[in-house]
Protein backbone atom coordinates (compact mmCIF):
# COMPACT_ATOMS: atom_id res chain seq x y z
CA UNK A 1 0.00 0.00 0.00
CA UNK A 2 1.41 3.26 -0.98
CA UNK A 3 2.53 6.06 2.25
CA UNK A 4 3.03 8.79 -0.39
CA UNK A 5 -0.19 10.92 -0.84
CA UNK A 6 1.18 13.71 -2.77
CA UNK A 7 0.89 14.83 -6.34
CA UNK A 8 4.52 14.71 -8.08
CA UNK A 9 6.39 17.78 -8.68
CA UNK A 10 5.61 18.62 -12.41
CA UNK A 11 7.89 16.28 -14.47
CA UNK A 12 9.05 13.68 -11.73
CA UNK A 13 7.93 10.16 -11.93
CA UNK A 14 4.81 9.73 -9.52
CA UNK A 15 5.69 7.66 -6.68
CA UNK A 16 2.12 7.68 -4.97
CA UNK A 17 -0.13 4.88 -5.67
CA UNK A 18 -2.13 6.00 -9.12
CA UNK A 19 -4.87 4.02 -7.64
CA UNK A 20 -5.90 5.93 -4.90
CA UNK A 21 -6.71 9.29 -6.12
CA UNK A 22 -8.59 10.22 -3.47
CA UNK A 23 -5.37 10.89 -1.53
CA UNK A 24 -3.51 13.32 -3.57
CA UNK A 25 -3.91 16.34 -1.66
CA UNK A 26 -5.35 19.55 -3.18
CA UNK A 27 -2.58 22.04 -2.62
CA UNK A 28 -4.94 25.41 -2.51
CA UNK A 29 -6.65 24.14 0.09
CA UNK A 30 -3.56 23.52 2.13
CA UNK A 31 -2.19 26.69 1.56
CA UNK A 32 -5.04 28.03 4.13
CA UNK A 33 -4.18 28.36 7.92
CA UNK A 34 -7.62 28.93 9.19
CA UNK A 35 -7.14 29.08 13.16
CA UNK A 36 -3.47 31.32 12.15
CA UNK A 37 -5.98 33.22 10.09
CA UNK A 38 -8.93 33.92 12.35
CA UNK A 39 -5.97 34.57 15.51
CA UNK A 40 -4.70 37.26 12.74
CA UNK A 41 -7.82 38.52 11.76
CA UNK A 42 -8.96 38.82 15.29
CA UNK A 43 -5.61 40.61 16.87
CA UNK A 44 -6.38 43.08 14.11
CA UNK A 45 -9.07 44.26 14.78
CA UNK A 46 -9.62 44.15 18.62
CA UNK A 47 -9.27 47.60 20.27
CA UNK A 48 -9.26 46.32 24.10
CA UNK A 49 -9.78 43.02 25.43
CA UNK A 50 -11.24 42.62 28.91
CA UNK A 51 -11.27 38.90 29.18
CA UNK A 52 -8.26 36.58 30.43
CA UNK A 53 -5.22 36.09 29.83
CA UNK A 54 -4.23 38.84 32.29
CA UNK A 55 -1.29 39.80 30.58
CA UNK A 56 -3.04 41.26 27.62
CA UNK A 57 -0.71 40.40 24.62
CA UNK A 58 2.13 40.66 26.87
CA UNK A 59 1.68 44.10 28.51
CA UNK A 60 1.30 42.51 31.83
CA UNK A 61 4.31 40.46 32.31
CA UNK A 62 7.74 39.91 33.49
CA UNK A 63 9.70 41.75 30.69
CA UNK A 64 12.73 39.38 30.24
CA UNK A 65 9.88 36.95 29.16
CA UNK A 66 8.20 39.20 26.85
CA UNK A 67 11.02 40.45 25.06
CA UNK A 68 11.99 36.33 24.59
CA UNK A 69 8.68 35.35 23.35
CA UNK A 70 8.13 38.69 21.43
CA UNK A 71 4.58 40.87 21.24
CA UNK A 72 3.33 39.22 18.30
CA UNK A 73 3.63 35.34 20.03
CA UNK A 74 1.88 37.10 22.91
CA UNK A 75 -1.09 38.56 21.36
CA UNK A 76 -1.57 35.57 19.97
CA UNK A 77 -1.83 33.78 23.10
CA UNK A 78 -5.46 33.95 23.60
CA UNK A 79 -8.33 31.49 24.83
CA UNK A 80 -11.72 30.32 23.65
CA UNK A 81 -13.69 33.85 22.64
CA UNK A 82 -16.30 33.30 20.46
CA UNK A 83 -14.50 34.47 17.27
CA UNK A 84 -11.62 32.32 17.37
CA UNK A 85 -13.83 28.89 18.41
CA UNK A 86 -13.74 26.32 20.47
CA UNK A 87 -11.69 22.96 20.86
CA UNK A 88 -14.34 21.52 22.87
CA UNK A 89 -17.51 22.11 20.71
CA UNK A 90 -15.47 23.64 17.52
CA UNK A 91 -17.92 24.51 14.98
CA UNK A 92 -15.41 27.40 13.11
CA UNK A 93 -11.55 27.52 12.76
CA UNK A 94 -10.83 24.81 14.94
CA UNK A 95 -13.04 22.34 13.19
CA UNK A 96 -11.84 23.69 9.60
CA UNK A 97 -8.45 23.29 10.82
CA UNK A 98 -9.23 20.01 12.09
CA UNK A 99 -10.70 18.98 8.89
CA UNK A 100 -7.34 19.90 7.07
CA UNK A 101 -5.10 17.70 9.60
CA UNK A 102 -7.70 14.60 9.14
CA UNK A 103 -7.27 14.68 5.15
CA UNK A 104 -3.20 15.18 5.46
CA UNK A 105 -3.28 12.05 7.54
CA UNK A 106 -5.73 10.65 5.23
CA UNK A 107 -8.21 9.92 8.40
CA UNK A 108 -12.29 10.45 8.60
CA UNK A 109 -11.57 12.99 11.91
CA UNK A 110 -8.53 14.60 13.57
CA UNK A 111 -8.83 16.03 17.48
CA UNK A 112 -6.20 18.73 18.42
CA UNK A 113 -4.51 17.88 21.55
CA UNK A 114 -3.13 20.57 23.62
CA UNK A 115 -1.47 18.06 25.93
CA UNK A 116 0.84 15.85 24.02
CA UNK A 117 0.01 12.25 22.72
CA UNK A 118 -0.18 11.24 26.35
CA UNK A 119 -3.92 12.76 26.50
CA UNK A 120 -4.80 11.17 22.96
CA UNK A 121 -3.41 7.46 24.03
CA UNK A 122 -5.76 8.46 27.40
CA UNK A 123 -8.37 8.88 25.44
CA UNK A 124 -8.20 6.52 22.84
CA UNK A 125 -8.12 3.45 25.29
CA UNK A 126 -11.23 5.73 26.69
CA UNK A 127 -12.66 5.75 23.87
CA UNK A 128 -12.80 2.33 22.92
CA UNK A 129 -12.39 0.36 26.32
CA UNK A 130 -15.12 0.08 29.10
CA UNK A 131 -13.42 -1.19 32.80
CA UNK A 132 -12.90 -4.47 32.84
CA UNK A 133 -12.52 -5.37 28.95
CA UNK A 134 -9.24 -6.76 27.81
CA UNK A 135 -6.45 -4.83 25.47
CA UNK A 136 -3.80 -6.65 23.88
CA UNK A 137 -0.63 -4.58 24.17
CA UNK A 138 3.03 -4.93 23.80
CA UNK A 139 4.72 -4.40 27.19
CA UNK A 140 7.38 -2.03 25.59
CA UNK A 141 4.18 1.05 25.77
CA UNK A 142 4.81 4.52 27.08
CA UNK A 143 4.02 5.53 30.51
CA UNK A 144 0.97 7.58 28.86
CA UNK A 145 -0.75 4.03 28.14
CA UNK A 146 -0.50 3.71 31.64
CA UNK A 147 -2.37 6.15 32.56
CA UNK A 148 -5.01 5.22 29.93
CA UNK A 149 -4.92 1.70 31.18
CA UNK A 150 -5.61 3.17 34.63
CA UNK A 151 -8.45 5.97 33.83
CA UNK A 152 -9.99 3.10 31.66
CA UNK A 153 -9.81 0.25 33.76
CA UNK A 154 -9.26 -1.90 30.87
CA UNK A 155 -7.05 -5.12 31.67
CA UNK A 156 -3.96 -4.98 29.80
CA UNK A 157 -2.52 -8.45 28.45
CA UNK A 158 0.88 -8.11 27.77
CA UNK A 159 1.91 -9.54 24.23
CA UNK A 160 6.07 -9.92 23.74
CA UNK A 161 7.53 -8.06 21.57
CA UNK A 162 10.78 -9.04 19.12
CA UNK A 163 14.00 -8.71 21.66
CA UNK A 164 17.30 -7.38 19.21
CA UNK A 165 19.76 -9.82 20.62
CA UNK A 166 22.95 -7.27 20.27
CA UNK A 167 21.43 -3.97 20.79
CA UNK A 168 19.20 -4.42 23.98
CA UNK A 169 15.93 -2.70 22.90
CA UNK A 170 12.42 -4.54 21.65
CA UNK A 171 11.20 -3.74 18.42
CA UNK A 172 7.64 -4.47 17.15
CA UNK A 173 5.22 -7.49 17.25
CA UNK A 174 5.03 -10.01 15.03
CA UNK A 175 1.67 -10.82 13.03
CA UNK A 176 1.83 -14.65 14.54
CA UNK A 177 1.96 -13.45 18.26
CA UNK A 178 -0.70 -11.38 17.74
CA UNK A 179 -2.96 -13.94 15.90
CA UNK A 180 -1.91 -16.34 19.40
CA UNK A 181 -2.91 -13.70 21.20
CA UNK A 182 -6.55 -13.27 19.38
CA UNK A 183 -6.78 -16.97 19.66
CA UNK A 184 -6.25 -17.34 23.04
CA UNK A 185 -8.06 -14.04 24.55
CA UNK A 186 -11.07 -13.85 22.17
CA UNK A 187 -12.93 -11.48 24.70
CA UNK A 188 -10.10 -8.88 23.67
CA UNK A 189 -11.66 -5.66 22.71
CA UNK A 190 -9.13 -4.08 21.45
CA UNK A 191 -5.23 -3.92 20.01
CA UNK A 192 -2.61 -1.62 20.90
CA UNK A 193 0.63 -1.10 18.85
CA UNK A 194 3.29 1.17 18.90
CA UNK A 195 4.29 1.78 15.57
CA UNK A 196 7.27 3.31 14.81
CA UNK A 197 8.81 2.75 18.07
CA UNK A 198 10.86 5.12 19.30
CA UNK A 199 14.16 3.28 18.08
CA UNK A 200 12.08 4.01 14.52
CA UNK A 201 11.26 0.37 13.76
CA UNK A 202 7.93 0.29 11.78
CA UNK A 203 5.58 -3.43 12.28
CA UNK A 204 3.64 -5.32 9.74
CA UNK A 205 0.70 -3.23 10.59
CA UNK A 206 -1.43 -3.65 7.62
CA UNK A 207 -1.36 -7.36 8.38
CA UNK A 208 -1.60 -6.87 12.10
CA UNK A 209 -5.07 -4.41 11.66
CA UNK A 210 -6.33 -7.36 9.36
CA UNK A 211 -6.19 -9.92 11.83
CA UNK A 212 -7.77 -7.95 14.60
CA UNK A 213 -10.70 -5.96 12.29
CA UNK A 214 -11.37 -9.75 11.31
CA UNK A 215 -12.18 -10.17 14.88
CA UNK A 216 -14.39 -7.63 15.28
CA UNK A 217 -12.00 -5.39 17.24
CA UNK A 218 -9.92 -2.20 16.83
CA UNK A 219 -6.56 -0.97 16.24
CA UNK A 220 -5.45 1.90 18.43
CA UNK A 221 -1.98 3.05 17.08
CA UNK A 222 0.66 5.02 19.87
CA UNK A 223 2.57 6.64 16.48
CA UNK A 224 4.07 9.21 18.83
CA UNK A 225 7.34 8.99 16.18
CA UNK A 226 5.09 9.09 13.02
CA UNK A 227 4.03 12.13 11.96
CA UNK A 228 6.55 12.75 9.51
CA UNK A 229 6.05 9.19 7.81
CA UNK A 230 3.72 10.04 5.10
CA UNK A 231 6.32 11.92 3.52
CA UNK A 232 8.39 9.96 2.08
CA UNK A 233 7.95 6.66 0.19
CA UNK A 234 10.75 4.35 1.94
CA UNK A 235 9.75 5.33 5.47
CA UNK A 236 6.76 2.70 7.66
CA UNK A 237 3.42 2.88 6.21
CA UNK A 238 1.32 5.34 8.42
CA UNK A 239 -1.07 3.52 10.24
CA UNK A 240 -4.43 5.31 8.81
CA UNK A 241 -3.10 3.68 5.22
CA UNK A 242 -3.02 0.25 6.66
CA UNK A 243 -6.29 0.58 8.17
CA UNK A 244 -5.78 1.57 11.51
CA UNK A 245 -8.85 2.45 13.72
CA UNK A 246 -7.29 5.13 16.25
CA UNK A 247 -4.09 7.16 15.85
CA UNK A 248 -2.37 9.05 18.41
CA UNK A 249 0.60 11.71 16.82
CA UNK A 250 2.74 13.86 18.55
CA UNK A 251 2.77 16.51 15.85
CA UNK A 252 5.34 18.73 18.31
CA UNK A 253 7.95 15.44 18.10
CA UNK A 254 8.61 15.56 14.38
CA UNK A 255 5.92 17.50 12.70
CA UNK A 256 6.94 20.98 13.44
CA UNK A 257 4.49 21.89 15.88
CA UNK A 258 5.72 23.52 19.06
CA UNK A 259 6.12 21.07 22.36
CA UNK A 260 2.73 19.66 23.49
CA UNK A 261 0.74 19.95 20.27
CA UNK A 262 -0.64 16.34 19.04
CA UNK A 263 -3.20 14.47 17.00
CA UNK A 264 -5.82 11.97 17.64
CA UNK A 265 -6.71 10.32 14.32
CA UNK A 266 -10.01 8.55 13.49
CA UNK A 267 -11.44 6.35 11.01
CA UNK A 268 -13.62 3.15 10.35
CA UNK A 269 -16.86 1.94 12.24
CA UNK A 270 -15.17 0.58 15.50
CA UNK A 271 -15.37 4.21 17.52
CA UNK A 272 -17.13 6.61 16.83
CA UNK A 273 -16.41 10.52 16.62
CA UNK A 274 -18.83 11.32 19.16
CA UNK A 275 -17.09 9.02 21.61
CA UNK A 276 -13.53 10.02 20.83
CA UNK A 277 -14.78 14.11 21.63
CA UNK A 278 -16.21 13.12 24.57
CA UNK A 279 -13.07 11.47 25.66
CA UNK A 280 -10.42 14.06 24.60
CA UNK A 281 -13.25 16.31 26.28
CA UNK A 282 -12.52 14.26 29.26
CA UNK A 283 -8.86 14.58 29.73
CA UNK A 284 -8.06 18.13 27.93
CA UNK A 285 -8.19 21.77 29.80
CA UNK A 286 -10.97 24.25 28.75
CA UNK A 287 -8.07 26.74 28.45
CA UNK A 288 -6.50 25.45 25.35
CA UNK A 289 -3.53 27.09 24.22
CA UNK A 290 -4.06 29.15 20.66
CA UNK A 291 -0.65 29.12 20.51
CA UNK A 292 -0.58 25.57 20.35
CA UNK A 293 -3.39 25.05 18.56
CA UNK A 294 -2.00 27.62 15.61
CA UNK A 295 0.90 25.21 15.28
CA UNK A 296 -0.73 22.57 14.95
CA UNK A 297 -2.70 24.48 11.71
CA UNK A 298 1.08 26.22 10.85
CA UNK A 299 2.38 22.39 11.25
CA UNK A 300 0.00 20.78 8.64
CA UNK A 301 0.54 23.81 5.97
CA UNK A 302 4.10 23.13 6.56
CA UNK A 303 3.81 19.30 6.20
CA UNK A 304 1.47 19.28 3.12
CA UNK A 305 3.49 22.05 1.01
CA UNK A 306 7.00 21.30 2.06
CA UNK A 307 7.01 18.12 3.92
CA UNK A 308 7.87 15.80 0.89
CA UNK A 309 11.16 18.25 0.32
CA UNK A 310 11.97 18.54 3.68
CA UNK A 311 11.30 14.83 5.00
CA UNK A 312 13.37 14.00 1.51
CA UNK A 313 16.05 15.86 2.58
CA UNK A 314 16.15 14.68 6.41
CA UNK A 315 16.07 11.18 5.13
CA UNK A 316 19.11 11.61 2.79
CA UNK A 317 21.02 13.27 5.66
CA UNK A 318 20.29 10.41 7.62
CA UNK A 319 21.00 7.89 5.29
CA UNK A 320 24.42 10.09 4.88
CA UNK A 321 25.34 9.97 7.94
CA UNK A 322 24.56 6.32 8.90
CA UNK A 323 26.88 5.47 5.91
CA UNK A 324 29.89 7.59 7.85
CA UNK A 325 29.04 6.63 11.30
CA UNK A 326 29.16 3.31 10.43
CA UNK A 327 32.33 3.15 8.96
CA UNK A 328 34.02 4.55 12.48
CA UNK A 329 35.76 1.40 13.68
CA UNK A 330 33.83 0.55 17.24
CA UNK A 331 30.43 1.92 16.84
CA UNK A 332 28.11 -0.38 15.21
CA UNK A 333 24.96 1.26 13.34
CA UNK A 334 22.02 -1.45 12.77
CA UNK A 335 19.98 -1.04 9.57
CA UNK A 336 16.63 -2.50 8.91
CA UNK A 337 15.91 -5.13 12.04
CA UNK A 338 14.35 -8.01 10.41
CA UNK A 339 13.04 -7.64 7.32
CA UNK A 340 11.86 -10.58 6.67
CA UNK A 341 9.39 -10.62 9.47
CA UNK A 342 7.87 -7.71 7.67
CA UNK A 343 9.59 -4.95 10.23
CA UNK A 344 9.68 -1.33 8.57
CA UNK A 345 12.40 0.75 9.30
CA UNK A 346 12.59 4.88 9.76
CA UNK A 347 16.55 5.47 8.59
CA UNK A 348 16.25 9.01 10.26
CA UNK A 349 16.28 7.42 13.61
CA UNK A 350 20.17 6.91 14.36
CA UNK A 351 20.78 4.75 16.16
CA UNK A 352 24.07 4.00 17.52
CA UNK A 353 25.54 0.95 19.76
CA UNK A 354 28.78 2.46 21.54
CA UNK A 355 29.17 -0.79 23.61
CA UNK A 356 31.82 -1.90 22.39
CA UNK A 357 34.09 1.17 22.70
CA UNK A 358 33.56 0.07 26.68
CA UNK A 359 31.53 2.91 26.85
CA UNK A 360 27.34 3.15 28.06
CA UNK A 361 25.17 5.21 25.91
CA UNK A 362 24.63 7.46 29.30
CA UNK A 363 28.83 7.87 29.20
CA UNK A 364 28.69 9.23 25.43
CA UNK A 365 25.97 11.45 26.00
CA UNK A 366 27.83 12.72 28.88
CA UNK A 367 30.89 12.98 27.01
CA UNK A 368 28.76 14.84 23.80
CA UNK A 369 26.90 17.19 26.09
CA UNK A 370 30.70 18.60 27.72
CA UNK A 371 32.66 18.43 24.86
CA UNK A 372 30.51 19.14 22.20
CA UNK A 373 27.79 21.19 23.46
CA UNK A 374 25.64 18.44 21.94
CA UNK A 375 22.59 16.80 23.12
CA UNK A 376 21.24 13.76 22.23
CA UNK A 377 17.13 12.54 22.18
CA UNK A 378 18.25 9.17 24.25
CA UNK A 379 20.37 6.81 25.93
CA UNK A 380 20.64 3.78 27.29
CA UNK A 381 23.04 0.95 28.46
CA UNK A 382 24.24 0.14 24.90
CA UNK A 383 23.06 2.69 22.67
CA UNK A 384 22.80 6.39 22.26
CA UNK A 385 19.68 7.67 19.47
CA UNK A 386 19.96 10.99 17.46
CA UNK A 387 17.10 12.12 15.80
CA UNK A 388 17.52 13.67 12.57
CA UNK A 389 14.44 15.49 11.19
CA UNK A 390 13.26 18.60 8.69
CA UNK A 391 14.97 20.75 10.97
CA UNK A 392 18.49 19.24 10.28
CA UNK A 393 21.11 20.77 8.44
CA UNK A 394 24.03 19.43 6.36
CA UNK A 395 26.63 21.33 9.35
CA UNK A 396 24.87 19.96 12.16
CA UNK A 397 25.00 16.64 10.72
CA UNK A 398 28.64 17.51 10.22
CA UNK A 399 29.15 18.51 14.04
CA UNK A 400 27.39 14.62 14.48
CA UNK A 401 29.66 13.03 12.73
CA UNK A 402 32.85 15.24 14.25
CA UNK A 403 31.86 14.60 17.52
CA UNK A 404 31.12 10.50 16.85
CA UNK A 405 35.09 10.40 15.13
CA UNK A 406 36.03 12.43 18.57
CA UNK A 407 34.80 9.42 20.60
CA UNK A 408 36.31 6.63 18.62
CA UNK A 409 39.34 8.21 18.89
CA UNK A 410 39.80 9.29 22.24
CA UNK A 411 37.17 7.78 24.83
CA UNK A 412 37.74 4.55 23.96
CA UNK A 413 37.97 2.29 26.95
CA UNK A 414 39.79 -0.85 25.66
CA UNK A 415 37.86 -3.88 27.95
CA UNK A 416 34.45 -3.66 26.47
CA UNK A 417 32.44 -4.32 30.10
CA UNK A 418 30.58 -7.80 31.24
CA UNK A 419 26.75 -7.04 31.15
CA UNK A 420 24.28 -8.95 33.54
CA UNK A 421 21.29 -7.81 31.39
CA UNK A 422 20.37 -7.26 27.88
CA UNK A 423 16.92 -6.36 28.62
CA UNK A 424 15.08 -5.81 31.71
CA UNK A 425 13.55 -8.85 33.47
CA UNK A 426 9.56 -9.08 33.12
CA UNK A 427 7.42 -8.34 35.96
CA UNK A 428 4.65 -10.53 36.88
CA UNK A 429 1.07 -8.58 36.63
CA UNK A 430 -0.74 -9.60 40.04
CA UNK A 431 -3.45 -7.21 39.82
CA UNK A 432 -5.20 -4.71 37.59
CA UNK A 433 -3.21 -1.18 37.22
CA UNK A 434 -6.19 0.13 38.26
CA UNK A 435 -6.85 -2.15 41.22
CA UNK A 436 -2.70 -1.26 42.05
CA UNK A 437 -3.43 2.76 41.75
CA UNK A 438 -6.55 2.58 43.88
CA UNK A 439 -5.38 0.03 46.46
CA UNK A 440 -4.34 0.68 50.16
CA UNK A 441 -0.64 1.43 50.03
CA UNK A 442 2.66 1.65 51.78
CA UNK A 443 5.93 3.57 51.25
CA UNK A 444 9.49 1.15 51.49
CA UNK A 445 12.78 1.51 50.58
CA UNK A 446 13.08 0.14 46.78
CA UNK A 447 15.62 -2.87 48.21
CA UNK A 448 12.73 -4.20 50.75
CA UNK A 449 9.89 -3.90 48.01
CA UNK A 450 11.01 -7.93 46.71
CA UNK A 451 7.85 -9.82 46.62
CA UNK A 452 5.19 -6.86 47.24
CA UNK A 453 3.02 -6.00 44.34
CA UNK A 454 4.06 -2.38 43.37
CA UNK A 455 1.60 0.79 43.54
CA UNK A 456 3.29 3.03 41.37
CA UNK A 457 5.32 2.80 38.23
CA UNK A 458 9.05 2.96 37.82
CA UNK A 459 10.24 4.09 34.57
CA UNK A 460 13.80 4.49 33.56
CA UNK A 461 13.57 7.45 31.13
CA UNK A 462 14.07 8.00 28.49
CA UNK A 463 12.12 6.31 26.69
CA UNK A 464 9.41 6.67 29.54
CA UNK A 465 8.74 2.92 29.47
CA UNK A 466 8.18 1.54 32.60
CA UNK A 467 10.39 -1.49 34.55
CA UNK A 468 7.06 -1.96 36.54
CA UNK A 469 3.64 -1.29 36.35
CA UNK A 470 1.21 -0.78 39.24
CA UNK A 471 -0.15 -4.03 39.81
CA UNK A 472 3.09 -5.87 39.22
CA UNK A 473 5.36 -7.36 41.60
CA UNK A 474 9.27 -6.99 42.38
CA UNK A 475 11.27 -9.69 42.26
CA UNK A 476 14.85 -9.85 43.11
CA UNK A 477 15.64 -9.43 39.42
CA UNK A 478 13.73 -6.51 39.01
CA UNK A 479 15.62 -4.76 41.66
CA UNK A 480 19.24 -5.96 40.54
CA UNK A 481 18.01 -4.53 37.13
CA UNK A 482 17.72 -1.19 38.61
CA UNK A 483 21.27 -1.47 39.98
CA UNK A 484 22.46 -2.14 36.90
CA UNK A 485 20.44 0.42 34.97
CA UNK A 486 22.03 3.17 37.60
CA UNK A 487 25.38 1.77 37.24
CA UNK A 488 25.05 2.61 33.40
CA UNK A 489 23.99 5.58 34.00
CA UNK A 490 20.59 5.12 33.05
CA UNK A 491 18.15 7.67 35.04
CA UNK A 492 15.72 5.85 37.21
CA UNK A 493 12.19 7.42 38.23
CA UNK A 494 9.76 6.50 40.32
CA UNK A 495 6.89 8.69 41.65
CA UNK A 496 6.91 8.60 45.63
CA UNK A 497 10.48 9.55 45.21
CA UNK A 498 12.07 11.23 41.73
CA UNK A 499 14.77 8.62 41.82
CA UNK A 500 12.94 5.37 42.75
CA UNK A 501 14.83 5.69 46.54
CA UNK A 502 11.53 4.58 47.79
CA UNK A 503 8.50 3.20 46.53
CA UNK A 504 4.57 2.77 46.95
CA UNK A 505 3.35 -0.71 47.42
CA UNK A 506 0.41 -2.18 47.86
CA UNK A 507 -0.84 -2.78 51.67
CA UNK A 508 -0.87 -7.19 51.67
C1 LIG B 1 6.31 6.03 22.25
C2 LIG B 1 5.75 7.25 22.92
N1 LIG B 1 4.42 7.35 23.10
C3 LIG B 1 3.85 8.41 23.69
C4 LIG B 1 4.61 9.46 24.14
C5 LIG B 1 3.94 10.63 24.79
O1 LIG B 1 3.94 11.71 23.93
P1 LIG B 1 3.83 13.23 24.42
O2 LIG B 1 5.17 13.58 24.96
O3 LIG B 1 3.47 13.95 23.17
O4 LIG B 1 2.77 13.30 25.45
C6 LIG B 1 6.01 9.41 23.97
C7 LIG B 1 6.85 10.51 24.45
O5 LIG B 1 8.04 10.47 24.48
C8 LIG B 1 6.59 8.27 23.36
O6 LIG B 1 7.91 8.17 23.20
Amino acid sequence: MSNFPFPPASGEHPSYAPEEPQRVLDPARHRRAPILEALTAHVARTRAAFHIPGHKGGRGMDPEFRRILGRQALAFDLINIAPLDDLHAPTGAIREAEALAAELYAAEDAFFSVQGTTTAIEAMLLSALRPGEKVLLPRNVHKSVLSGLILSGAIPVFLTPEADPVLGILHGLTPEVVARALDEHPDARALLLVHPTYYGTGSPLETIVSLAHSRGIPVLVDAAHGAHLPFHPDLPVFPTYAGADLVAVSMHKLGSALTQASLLLRQGPFVSRERVRASMNLLQTTSSSYLLLASLDAARRFLALEGRRRVGRAVRLALRARDKAGRLDGLYVPGPFRPELGFSFDPTKLLVYVADLGLSGAEVERILRERFALEVELSDPFNVLFVISIGDTERSIALLLQALEYLVREERRDVPKVMPFLLPPEAPLVISPREAHFAEGELVPLEEAEGRISGEAVVTYPPGIPLVLPGERWTSQLLAYVEFARSRGVEVRGTSHPKAHVVRVVAE
